[in-house]
């Protein structure tokens, strides 16, 4: 029977620096096997929650446990080098003065038979089997952070910490790599915590998602549902442009030029913003000027002009002033929509796209 109890617990972290507080009642736990990512922008206390999970920075109150154990409270406190857990940073110093193998072996104590198989499995593992006797200095910034990850792997640890690991590479490298690493991290059964603030780097790696903001868990989840059930406007944003329609709400109702959106449990008077994403607009012929005919699932079109249409490689986006308030809205459409400036074309919402949201004041 798998176990039930987290690999990794965090119970209400708080961390103040200057008596701001930076880090404001963190609770998250960790399965063996699971990837959880602390997702936010930057400044949001990521790291910082890292740290003091890591133990090289001390929490001002809450706990972290280890498979059911205290490691750092109130009152006890675990030093860094006991906590069995790994590290990986965008910054990892790989030792220069030692080869690839040494660099793998410098945290394995124990016979030298043991650490010489572990080292050459997890350089196999990493895909660089044959590269034991290089020096760092003579690998591609892909080959030393696979280094880096073997390095981190190779004690076994029971928890892995990733800051923000894959930002120094580029584009091309990092999807590979990442894929790479996080299958080698499920083999090993490690719980993973990986920072970062990349939504896409979030969305593609996570089965967890917490994101933060000012120091705090505003959603957590799986990464379908926190992009797909987003708390409020920021959270919808963090992931992708958006447009905003402000409306008032009247009998728990808002009227639109789109039509009528629910707004249950806002107050009468009180404004909403719906958001909804550029993908999930849909455009429309203009008809002498009649336009489409509402529908239940896209409501009623509302007609814009476009001002301009640009190609961005998979999609195309279009701008457009709409006619009944000159508020610009943008769409993309998939492949190639390239309308001419000054054309009029209709707007619908995907009703089930759109999200409600109390209006930011
Ligand atoms: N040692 C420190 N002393 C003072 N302020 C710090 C220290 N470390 C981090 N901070 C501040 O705490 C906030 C959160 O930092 P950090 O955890 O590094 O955020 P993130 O990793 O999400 O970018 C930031 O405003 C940062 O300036
Ligand atoms: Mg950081």
């Amino acid at each position: 029977m798998p176990s039930k109890v987290p690999r990794l617990q965090i119970e209400n972290l708080s961390r103040r620096y200057d008596g701001r507080l930076v880090v404001d009642d963190i609770s998250l736990a960790v399965m063996p096997g699971q990837v959880t990512c602390l997702l936010g922008p930057s400044g949001c206390g990521k790291s910082t929650t890292l740290r003091m999970i890591a133990g090289v920075e001390t929490q001002d109150s809450g706990k972290v446990l280890v498979d059911g154990r205290v490691i750092c409270d109130g009152s006890a406190r675990v030093p860094p080098e006991q906590r069995n857990i790994g590290l990986m940073f965008q910054d990892f110093a790989l030792f220069p003065h030692l080869n690839v193998a040494g660099n793998v072996a410098f945290g394995l104590t124990g016979p030298r038979a043991e650490t010489d198989a572990r080292v050459a499995e997890l350089l196999e593992r990493v895909g660089l089997g044959r590269y034991g006797a290089s020096y760092p200095h003579e690998l591609s910034g892909g080959e030393q952070q696979r280094v880096a990850l073997a390095r981190a792997l190779a004690p076994r640890p029971r928890i892995m910490l990733m800051d923000e690991p894959f930002s120094g590479l580029d584009n091309r490298l990092r999807d590979g790599i990442r894929d790479e690493t996080l299958d080698i991290l499920r083999e090993e059964d490690a719980a993973v915590l990986l920072v970062t603030h990349e939504p896409d780097e979030a969305m593609r790696m996570a089965d967890d998602i917490a994101l933060m903001r000012g120091g705090r868990i505003v959603q957590q989840g799986a990464p379908y549902n926190v992009y797909n059930a987003p708390v409020d406007r920021d959270a919808v944003a963090f992931f992708s442009d958006i447009n905003v329609i402000r409306g008032t709400v009247n009998g728990a109702l808002t009227s639109t030029p789109f039509g009528q959106f629910l707004a249950p449990g806002v107050p009468d008077g009180s404004a909403v913003d719906i958001v909804i994403r550029p993908q999930h607009i849909k455009i429309d012929f203009d008809r002498a000027g009649r336009g489409p005919n509402p529908t239940v699932q896209d409501g009623t079109p509302a007609r814009g002009v476009v001002q301009r249409a640009r190609f961005m490689g998979s999609e195309s986006l279009v701008e457009f002033r709409m006619d009944h308030d000159g508020s610009i809205l943008k769409a993309t459409v998939p492949n190639v929509f390239l309308p001419s400036p000054g054309k009029a074309l209709w707007l619908m919402l995907r009703r089930d796209r759109c999200f409600v949201f109390p209006a930011r004041v």
